[in-house]
């Protein structure tokens, strides 16, 4: 025995380029815990099975919660004397580094029984959905952070006006915090998404082994309440064993995350140029240049756009590694977890920045305002204004067209004009036009659900704050 898991068969060990290549435990040892909560359950399952007396049982468990308390201690080291739960380089994968510590712990008669049946196939499929929805859910909480920070800053400037841009032109006056609360949207269907994959995370594929299931008369249903896998065990232990579809989907949520966050700081960026000018950064979420003294760069920004390529391609690569694997179980499939867990590891750093970027944004109103009309950004109110007055909207779009033509050659803004410029553009123009040429009554105007009158938006704002609380 070279305390391989499957050495029997073999006259001799591998190659060290090939042990090289086989292993993973630099990868996935972060499975320790719960692929050794895997094994308490599954050792239940055994004793229910008749296949473990009772001290068998009891002293088998205890060992593997003495593992896991062991894993919180510098080097594994944990208790005095006893194999230190961590990785040796000539561990395979954590499945087999787990069995060395358990053995070396309680000896090979006890420590060996274990693995009756179960494969390290349905054990990794396992592991990996209840490590997925921990850290999902941590991953839900530092999200709900640059929620909140959002919706604070929604909050704190609801009067400012700024302008609405599509194509990057201006195109309407909208309120700031209309547009701040357009970006937390997309991150409470994000949760939402979260939740939703929760419940298929849930679900447990002990029981399926290699593939075909076990004759051992274990019953998975027990494992997966014992793991709180609540949506129960796997219908088919093929599928349980060789689907990574859970996995995809979480590497399918973390590069929307990532995308959402980038469409996010793209406008940052933006805002804190000189041209736009609308938002400043602060010293402590920006950085500065070794040789432009002057320079305040968005950096959180920009690796978050970065960072978005990275996550896509972490999805885009996970799913070219499942596309054409023949049924079952493939070694193929040890690819799945790096791409995910980088997902992870990246936005556990990147989404406490954003969060600490967005709330420490100060917004210029004056600037904003300022800008809010320029671009001839009412045109659109003077024709909803016409359009009131009974004029059919294609001649009210001709008409207030007219006057952005009249602007435009002049060098003026629409709200320049005089009633008697207006009146001789179109005898449909009476003075009264001239009150709808402000950008607080075109954002005042728009009172519809949804839209960016400071009365929706404050009720928005409610919903979004209720909707956070939801998740
Ligand atoms: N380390 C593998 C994985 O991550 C699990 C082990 C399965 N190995 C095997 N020879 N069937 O998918």
């Amino acid at each position: 025995d070279r305390g391989t898991l499957w050495g029997g068969r073999f006259a001799d060990g591998p190659d060290a380029a090939m042990a090289a290549l086989s292993k993973s435990t630099q990868f996935d040892w972060r499975l320790a815990a719960d692929d050794l909560r895997g094994s308490v359950a599954h050792a239940r399952a055994l004793s229910t099975a008749g296949l473990l007396t009772t001290s068998e049982y009891e002293q088998l468990t205890s060992a593997l919660r003495q593992m896991i308390d062991d894993l919180d201690t510098p080097g594994g080291v944990g208790t005095d004397g006893l194999e230190p739960v961590a990785p040796e380089e000539t561990d395979e994968d954590v499945h087999g580094a787990l069995e060395r510590i358990l053995i070396a712990r309680v000896g090979s008669d006890l420590g060996g029984r274990l693995r009756a049946g179960r494969s390290r196939n349905d054990q990794i499929a396992t592991s990996v959905r209840l490590y997925l929805r921990r850290a999902l859910r941590a991953l839900t909480l530092d999200l709900g952070e640059v929620i909140g920070a959002l919706h604070a800053q929604a909050s704190e400037n609801i009067a400012v006006v700024m302008p609405g841009r599509t194509h990057l032109q201006t195109a309407q006056p909208i309120l700031l915090a209309h547009h701040l609360a357009a970006h937390a949207w997309p991150l409470v269907r994000d949760l939402d998404r979260i939740c939703d994959l929760d419940r298929r995370l849930a679900v447990s594929p002990y029981g399926s082994a290699a593939l075909a299931g076990t004759s051992l008369g274990l019953d998975p249903v027990q494992v997966a309440g014992d793991l709180g896998l609540t949506g129960g065990s796997v219908p088919n232990s093929i599928d349980g064993t060789s689907a990574r579809d859970v996995v995809a989907e979480a590497a399918y949520v973390l590069a929307q995350i990532g995308v959402d966050l980038s469409r996010l700081s793209e406008d940052i960026i933006l805002w804190c140029t000189p041209e736009f000018g609308i938002a400043k950064l602060a010293d402590a979420w920006s950085t500065g240049s070794s040789i432009m003294p002057q320079k305040k760069n968005p950096d959180v920004a920009e690796l978050t756009r970065g960072k978005a390529g990275r996550l896509i391609g972490n999805l885009s690569g996970l799913l070219a590694t499942l596309k054409a694997l023949p049924l079952a179980y493939n070694r193929d499939l040890q690819e799945d977890k790096e791409p995910v867990f980088d997902g992870l590891d990246q936005l556990k750093i990147l989404v406490p920045a954003i969060a600490g970027m967005v709330g420490t944004l100060t917004f210029d109103a004056d600037r904003a305002e300022e800008l809010a009309p320029r671009g001839f950004s009412l045109a659109t109110d003077v024709a909803d204004w016409l359009v009131r007055q009974r004029v059919p909207f294609a001649r009210a779009h001709d008409l207030a067209g007219a006057v952005v033509g009249y602007c435009e050659t002049r060098g003026i803004e629409l709200e320049d004009l005089t009633a008697d410029e207006l009146s001789e553009i179109a005898p449909e123009f009476t003075p009264e036009v001239l009150s709808v040429l402000s950008v607080h009554g075109s954002v005042e105007a728009r009172d519809g659900r949804g839209g960016t009158a400071p009365v929706r938006v404050r009720e928005q704002l409610d919903e979004l704050a209720a909707a956070r609380e939801d998740l």
